[in-house]
């Protein structure tokens, strides 16, 4: 269906991409973090040094894990529970996790914004995945309720200066995954994200020292909210 602006009937609003179908089942899919690619574990061990070590991490729309594998290596006393709603990638991370004798590494489908887990972690991570949910402020809120008191919020969210960029890629490149983006139905701003979580964000980038790499740009804002303890 085509994409349509906010404001339209919601029988015509975009509907999300199926991971599943579209990419784990379709395609060769390769193992890296979407955003900040291999420095994105380097950035959760800088996180973890300058918050405190968590005992647990909850990963939503965690893809091939790629930095919860390297990390949850190197911090085996903490729990890294890991959820996508893509059956085959979670399928494939159990297996990898058994196969390397990874015992603090646990994978379970859950889907946003509805998640079935109920259980509260020290940090709940969300990188590169709000682009691609709608109901976004209600995903924002299941990420923060299972957050721990004392404990911490990442995640990056769709905004204005990503639709801009969707919209200028030429029409072969454009993405299905980021209809939604395109659409401009589930964008936020800074205010927003205050407003739905009560507490000012901070720039996850600047925490950690990436502010000057070229994917810490305007369009892929990466922020972390505390919980009061
Ligand atoms: C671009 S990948 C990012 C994976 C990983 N977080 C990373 O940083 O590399 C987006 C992931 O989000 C998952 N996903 C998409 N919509 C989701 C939803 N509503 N709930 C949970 N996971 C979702 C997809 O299956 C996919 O694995």
């Amino acid at each position: 269906m085509t994409a349509t602006a906010s404001g339209s009937p919601s029988h015509l609003l975009t509907m999300p991409m199926d991971w599943e179908a579209e990419f784990y089942a379709a395609t060769d899919w390769e193992r890296g973090a979407y955003v900040g690619g291999e420095d994105m574990a380097d950035h959760l061990a800088t996180f973890f040094d300058r918050v405190g070590v968590p005992d647990s991490v909850g990963s939503v729309g965690c893809g091939p894990a790629a930095a919860e594998f390297a990390v949850a290596e190197a911090y085996p006393d903490t729990e890294f529970h890991c959820y996508d709603i893509a059956p085959s990638v979670v399928a494939a991370n159990r297996e990898k996790a058994r196969e390397e004798g990874l015992g603090n590494v646990h994978f379970a489908v859950d889907s946003l914004p509805d998640l079935a887990v109920d259980d509260e972690f020290d940090l709940v991570y969300c990188v590169a995945v709000l682009y691609f949910v709608e109901d976004v402020e209600d995903a924002l809120r299941a990420l923060y309720d299972r957050v721990a008191p004392g404990g911490h919020l990442v995640f990056t969210y769709p905004n204005s200066y990503l639709r801009a960029w969707v919209r200028d890629l030429p029409e072969g490149q454009k993405r299905e995954a980021f209809s939604l983006v395109e659409a401009g139905e589930n964008l936020l701003t800074y205010d927003d994200l205050e407003d739905v979580l009560g507490t000012r964000p901070r720039s996850y980038w600047t925490l950690v020292d990436a502010r000057d790499e070229e994917y810490a740009s305007r369009r892929a804002p990466a922020v972390f909210v505390p919980k009061r303890a």
